[in-house]
């Protein structure tokens, strides 16, 4: 029987539905992955609202099954590089694009991690190297001080030294990833918070972070968790050979552009709080302070990190439209009837109407720029979380479906998962308040 490529599609759109479906009949809260634990290179550094690896790689077999064609995976707002290492998992080929420096240096390395024997041996030199060292001078950067003691200092500025002289980049960065762990866990910022924001005096007279020791027990965690990656991969059957992997830092509002067909997407979009609940800059921001970023690679841009807000501004959502363009906001609100519902309740509210409007002229294009490499036919999935502004909820599953739809999308099917509460960094608290329970994985696939 003769199948045309629309039919297919179609076949594989309700296949992939039920696929998705049957997890959830079969058991029941299947999808709330509530008690997994972070293993291998999915652990090496704490990056904001991480996905879960266990769920996007139940996505991808099920993508698999009903399309064993897949060859590649995009993920436009890579972060910490679930979705890479998982498609890593498979055999897959990955493409991947972040505008944060820290989440393309830590997706390189969880691309290419030493060995476990290589790591421990290199953490070992350089933690050797900077118990050895009697060099007072401190490497500095602008408000240094607010954000570390002195002592803090002069331990971080000799590992630095340490980790320079090593002579290969692959292993440096690993390095670096282990020190930008270490100083989210021994700066004057709280670790409760993705934002900068400096313990209180009282705190800080008692707190006394030992950077050496951080390290070392960093290090030596993130070279067994480097084994384990490594397993992972031997793990691979013969007939599957390692994908191709590219990594890009650049925004997907301009500066990228995948130049291949991709069979499918896989992501999680930023929710359009970077400026206040998740702001994945200011979480880099003093990690990348410490860095050498000669070891960034070609495509790090020094001037994001002119402020600490600079990298948020620059971000989807981050620079606020400064007069509202009818005509624009017109065009979005005729794309996704949802936006229009949810923005004629914010006419008393510029102030919010601006931010919701800036957010989607940039989630709009950011969306219509990420699907253009994927093929006719091919799927995309896209995790999302529904933050509230103004005391409501944004609906942003319907809104992302509907921006999609007008780009020639059609809707397969919408996961909703309970997220644990207070275990998992995802549960983020939004600005008035209350935390999100749930999460959306909206699956789409293109005509
Ligand atoms: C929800 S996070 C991704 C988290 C990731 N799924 C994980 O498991 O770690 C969203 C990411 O979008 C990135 N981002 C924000 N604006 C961007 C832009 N204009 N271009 C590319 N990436 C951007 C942020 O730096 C952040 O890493």
């Amino acid at each position: 029987m003769h199948t045309s490529a629309a039919e297919l599609g179609d076949s594989r759109s309700k296949d992939l539905a039920l696929a998705l479906e049957r997890h959830e009949r079969e058991q029941p809260g299947f999808w709330d992955f509530a008690t997994n634990r972070r293993q291998g290179g999915h652990a090496f550094f704490q990056y904001p609202a991480m996905m879960v690896p266990e769920l996007q790689g139940t996505l991808l077999d099920d993508l698999l099954a009903v399309a064993p064609d897949t060859t590649s995976i995009y993920d436009p707002f890579l972060g910490s590089g679930t979705v890479l290492l998982e498609s890593v998992y498979r055999g897959l080929s990955f493409f991947g694009t972040d505008i944060n420096p820290m989440a393309t240096l830590l997706s390189r390395v969880k691309a290419d991690p030493p060995s476990q024997a290589e790591a421990a041996a290199v953490v070992d030199r350089v933690v050797t190297r900077a118990e050895a060292a009697t060099d007072e001078a401190l490497h500095t950067f602008p408000n240094r001080d607010k954000w570390f003691s002195d002592e803090v200092a002069l331990e971080l500025t000799r590992l630095r030294t340490a980790i320079s002289a090593e002579a290969e980049e692959r292993l440096r960065r690993f390095l670096w990833v282990c020190l930008a762990e270490t100083i989210r866990l021994v700066s004057n910022s709280r670790t409760s918070t993705f934002k900068l924001h400096a313990y209180a005096p009282e705190d800080l007279e008692t707190r006394r972070p030992q950077a050496l020791e951080t390290f070392t027990a960093v290090g030596t965690s993130n070279a067994v968790r480097a084994g384990e990656h490594w397993k992972r991969i031997h793990a691979l059957p013969n007939t599957q050979t390692a994908g191709a992997i590219s990594i890009v830092r650049g925004s997907v509002l301009h500066d990228v552009n995948i130049p291949v067909r991709v069979d499918a997407i896989m992501t999680s979009p930023p929710y359009g709080d970077n400026k206040t609940t998740v702001p994945y800059g200011q979480h880099s921001y003093l990690p990348l302070q410490w860095i050498d970023h000669a070891d960034l690679g070609a495509d790090f841009d020094a001037d994001l990190l002119r402020s600490t807000h600079r990298l948020d501004t620059a971000s989807l959502g981050g620079s606020l439209v400064h007069a509202l363009n009818t005509q624009e906001r017109e065009r979005l609100e005729t794309a996704s009837p949802a936006l229009r519902y949810f923005n004629a309740a914010l006419e008393g509210k510029p102030d919010l109407l601006k931010k919701v409007l800036s957010f989607s002229r940039d989630y709009e294009l950011a969306l219509r720029r990420s699907a253009r490499p994927l093929r006719a036919g091919g799927f995309s999935f896209w995790t999302l979380g529904q933050r509230r502004v103004g005391g409501r909820e944004l609906p942003l599953v319907r809104i992302t479906a509907e921006f999609l739809m007008a780009q020639g999308h059609t809707e397969v099917s919408t996961i909703i998962r309970q997220l644990p509460r207070g275990r998992k960094r995802m549960a983020v608290r939004n600005n008035i308040g209350a935390t999100m329970a749930t999460e959306h994985i909206l699956v789409m696939v293109k005509e």
